[in-house]
């Protein structure tokens, strides 16, 4: 598989924007000031571009104390730079950036600690990636500049150097659909609601339900894309930009008389008149003008800050024909019109559809579809789920394009504490021995929910020439997680779950689980689903058990600790765990009892038991604004002020229904405040009511589901009103709280 001299070729012609990206150490400076004002002056940082030109290298950085008491910071670039910052700040000072909980970084000692001996590191792939576009729907949606601003030096400090810049597209997407001569209303019947927005540029959807995307949010998402531009720019991450994947308003033929149009198949549950999108084919000439206004405009918008341009036109849609030349004729036609539209173009696309469809997408299929771009250096894969569904190995890696290994881990942004450490650490190292053309590693997780250590792991390991030790790495991050070295107990918790929570090895179930509590309440199904949804406990739930133990006891032997935000973050997720793993026996006790014709009675007191756990699970959830739904509803409201009850219902909707009907329901469910306590609850009350009224031999789903449905609708109408809610409360609270909970259940909390 190594072509040695493709490879140095390839490299060099990708090598311009990797260093082009920036060239003074002032965005690091903004940093250091933005979160450690106390530390401005502690730093010095300096740029030593490699040797290398402008072929694309991998990064490297030295730390070391100055004689004069500073930390100084050499590095090829300025993601280099940041590197080595980030290593020095949560390895010897304890303090990180995180999501969730944010900026730590301000905590770090008054006089930072000296180094005897330098770090240094050097990166295994040139390129760090974050990004999948569906997370731009499922976590970012909604965020604020200022959520924007602790992500990207999240992004930053971890080093990733190559991230999709989605933000704002609307408006070129409108301004392109205008200029052609389309009228508004030709224009937003095909535009999604702000929080479908991913599905609609992959061409999944089209048009919005229950109310029109409002102007006015499309115009602040444009200011806020030159706000995330400017600063990836100045952290040195280089953006990838949207092309034009080629779908189009309907009336599109209006404008463009004779235009050569094909109709996508029907997405998921979605009828035709929100999905079959409608697409230009890439061998009409009205595609390359299209191509050329949308990169046009946004080069005139926004300069020239890229060569990467994120284009996916298949992602879960299947093409027309399995015809090798037709598929062979699409990529090529799509390509020279990229390159048309912009000369140094290079071709960004997710490889999810591979994976996701592989018996249309046969070997031959893909290598006729890539093989239709000649110039292999114009294009960049994204193996978007290589930790469980790696598509390198079969495709002896792509067929020689530039790829990179991407950890998936979540779908939907489902919440489980959950990993496959020895995929992320082994397998993707593997790929860096045997595969020449890949270029990076990557985060294309579909929402960032937690497990954010898992995270951590693939982009730690992008600076690691051997497969990390996770025993080490856990026993350093959990160090810099709570920004003490003092509590045993808390090391003994993760150390705990390394080997167990975090070390799925049995890949029939292969991403974060969910729990049966956010699905339809059924008597069969639920349990001991596999893939990428499963509900199969993967792990003795007893280690969560002892591990929640250990960390409940590190409270009691630091108190300081309940006042802690990344504790109080972990404490509660960790009880969550517990929790929902319980669900499953009380479900199964329930359910054994229908089917063996029990009483009402005794149907309402197992079905009691139930509802007790979602009503505990709920109040643990309140404690901290990060499993709150009201966050979510909050920040959608925020984020316009033109139709809020527009944006909650989007909001509402994602999490739910997705779909006005229930197109995918419950894909996007979440073990949050305000969803468990309220529209899972009322799901699971309905279900015990209709057991304990219907005999086991008149159970009809479809009966029981058709009632549910109306009662689910009416919920996602429902509007909270002007008040935030959202809420964390102190750690007197959060203490209360819990002490409840183990009283309450307290043969589940072994203390
Ligand atoms: C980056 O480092 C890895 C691991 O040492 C090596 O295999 C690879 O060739 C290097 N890449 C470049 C572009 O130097
Ligand atoms: C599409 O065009 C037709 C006329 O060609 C018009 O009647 C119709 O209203 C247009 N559709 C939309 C959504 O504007
Ligand atoms: C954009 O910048 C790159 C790298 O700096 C350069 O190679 C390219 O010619 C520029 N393109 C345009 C259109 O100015
Ligand atoms: C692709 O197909 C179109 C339509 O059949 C044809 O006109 C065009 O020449 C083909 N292009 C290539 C590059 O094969
Ligand atoms: C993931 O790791 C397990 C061992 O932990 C291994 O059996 C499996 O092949 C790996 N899967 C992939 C896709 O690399
Ligand atoms: C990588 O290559 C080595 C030796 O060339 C081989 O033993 C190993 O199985 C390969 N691994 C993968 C995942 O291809
Ligand atoms: C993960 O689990 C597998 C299978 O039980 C075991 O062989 C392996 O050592 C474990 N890895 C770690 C890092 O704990
Ligand atoms: C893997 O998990 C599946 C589903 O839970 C189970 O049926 C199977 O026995 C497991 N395989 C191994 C080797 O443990
Ligand atoms: C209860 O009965 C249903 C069908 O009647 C069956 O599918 C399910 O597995 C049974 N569940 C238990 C826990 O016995
Ligand atoms: C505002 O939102 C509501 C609720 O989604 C919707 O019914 C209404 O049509 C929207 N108004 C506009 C002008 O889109
Ligand atoms: C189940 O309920 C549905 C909807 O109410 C009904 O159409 C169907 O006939 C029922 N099935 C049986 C077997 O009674």
């Amino acid at each position: 598989m190594r072509a040695s001299k493709t490879c140095v070729w390839l490299l060099s012609a990708f090598g311009a924007v990797a260093t082009s990206s920036t060239s003074s150490t002032a965005g690091v400076e903004s940093l250091v000031k933005r979160r450690l004002p106390s530390h401005a002056n502690a730093f010095q940082f300096a740029l030593e571009p490699s040797s290398h030109g402008s072929a694309l290298t991998n990064d490297s950085y030295t730390v070391s104390s100055t004689r004069d008491g500073k930390i100084r910071i050499e590095g090829t670039t300025t993601s280099a730079l940041l590197s080595g910052l980030h290593k020095y700040l949560s390895s010897e000072a304890n303090v990180d950036i995180w999501w969730y909980i944010g900026s730590q970084l301000d905590q770090a000692p008054r006089n930072l600690p000296k180094l005897k001996s330098p770090l240094i590191g050097t990166s295994v792939v040139p390129y760090r990636y974050h990004w999948n576009t569906v997370t731009t729907s499922y976590t970012s949606a909604f965020w604020s500049w200022e959520d924007w601003e602790t992500q990207l030096d999240w992004m930053a400090l971890r080093g990733v150097n190559l991230a999709l810049a989605w933000i704002g597209v609307e408006k070129i997407f409108i301004d392109v659909f205008t200029d052609i001569g389309l009228n508004d209303e030709e224009i937003s019947s095909f535009i999604s609601g702000p929080a479908f927005l991913a599905w609609n540029h992959f061409g999944n959807i089209q048009g919005s339900w229950n109310g029109n995307m409002p102007d006015n949010w499309v115009d602040d998402q444009f200011a806020l894309q030159l706000q995330i531009l400017d600063r990836m720019k100045e952290l040195g991450i280089t953006p990838i930009l949207p092309a034009f994947p080629g779908f189009v308003p309907r009336n599109i033929s209006r404008v463009f008389p004779g235009i050569s149009l094909s109709t996508s198949p029907l997405w998921e549950n979605f009828a035709e008149d929100l999905s079959a999108d409608t697409y230009v084919n890439p061998f009409d000439p009205h595609f390359t003008q299209l191509q050329k206004l949308f990169i046009g405009k946004q080069q005139e918008l926004y300069g020239n800050v890229t060569k990467f341009w994120t284009l996916d036109q298949f992602n879960e849609n299947q093409p027309l024909s399995s015809d090798l030349g037709y598929l062979r004729n699409v990529s090529q036609n799509t390509w020279t019109a990229l390159k048309s539209a912009s000369p140094d173009a290079i071709w960004v696309m997710q490889a999810w559809l591979f994976s996701a469809d592989s018996s249309f997408w046969t070997n031959d299929a893909i290598e006729a579809f890539l093989g239709g771009i000649t110039e292999d250096s114009d294009m960049l894969l994204l193996d978007l789920f290589a930790e469980s569904a790696p598509q390198w190995l079969r495709t002896n890696s792509f067929y020689g394009k530039p790829w990179i290994w991407c950890e998936l881990h979540d779908y939907g942004g489902n919440m489980g504490l959950y990993g496959q450490i020895e995929n992320v650490t082994i397998n993707a190292m593997q790929a860096v021995r045997n595969s020449s053309s890949l270029v990076g590693f990557g985060l294309t997780m579909e929402g960032q929910e937690g497990n954010e250590i898992m995270y951590d792991l693939l982009l730690d390991q992008a600076w690691s020439p051997k497969p990390i030790d996770t025993e080490t790495y856990f026993h350093d991050w959990v160090s810099a997680r709570y920004g003490t070295e003092n509590v045993k107990s808390l090391y003994t918790g993760w150390e705990l779950l390394r080997p167990t929570v975090f070390n799925n090895t049995n890949l029939t179930v292969n991403a974060v689980p969910k729990s049966i509590l956010e699905l339809i309440p059924n008597i069969n199904g639920l349990l001991g689903r596999v893939g990428r949804h499963g509900t199969t406990v993967t792990y003795d739930p007893a280690v969560m058990v002892e591990a929640w133990t250990e960390l409940f006891k590190a409270g009691l032997e630091d108190v300081k600790l309940f006042g802690n935000p990344a504790y109080q973050y972990d404490l509660v997720d960790w009880t969550r765990q517990v929790l929902v793993n319980e669900f499953d026996g009380l479900y199964k006790d329930l359910v054994t009892a229908y089917n063996s014709s029990a009483n009402a009675a005794e149907i309402r007191s197992r079905g009691s038991k139930l509802t007790a756990l979602l009503k505990t699970l709920d109040a643990v959830l309140a404690t901290n604004e990060n499993f709150q739904l009201a966050t979510w509803i909050d920040a959608a409201r925020a984020s316009n002020p033109s139709n809020t009850s527009f944006l909650e219902y989007n909001a509402r909707n994602q999490v739910t229904l997705w779909g006005p009907t229930g197109q995918i329901e419950d894909y996007a469910s979440k073990q949050w405040a305000g969803l468990v306590g309220d529209y899972y609850l009322g799901r699971w009350e309905q279900f015990i009511d209709y057991l304990a009224t219907t005999k086991h031999s008149s159970y009809n789903q479809t009966a029981f589901y058709h009632k549910l449905q109306a009662w689910e609708i009416q919920w996602g109408n429902q509007i909270s009103g002007k008040t935030s809610k959202a809420t964390s409360t102190g750690a007197k609270e959060i203490q209360a709280v819990l002490q409840t909970t183990i009283k309450t259940w307290g043969s589940l909390f072994k203390l």
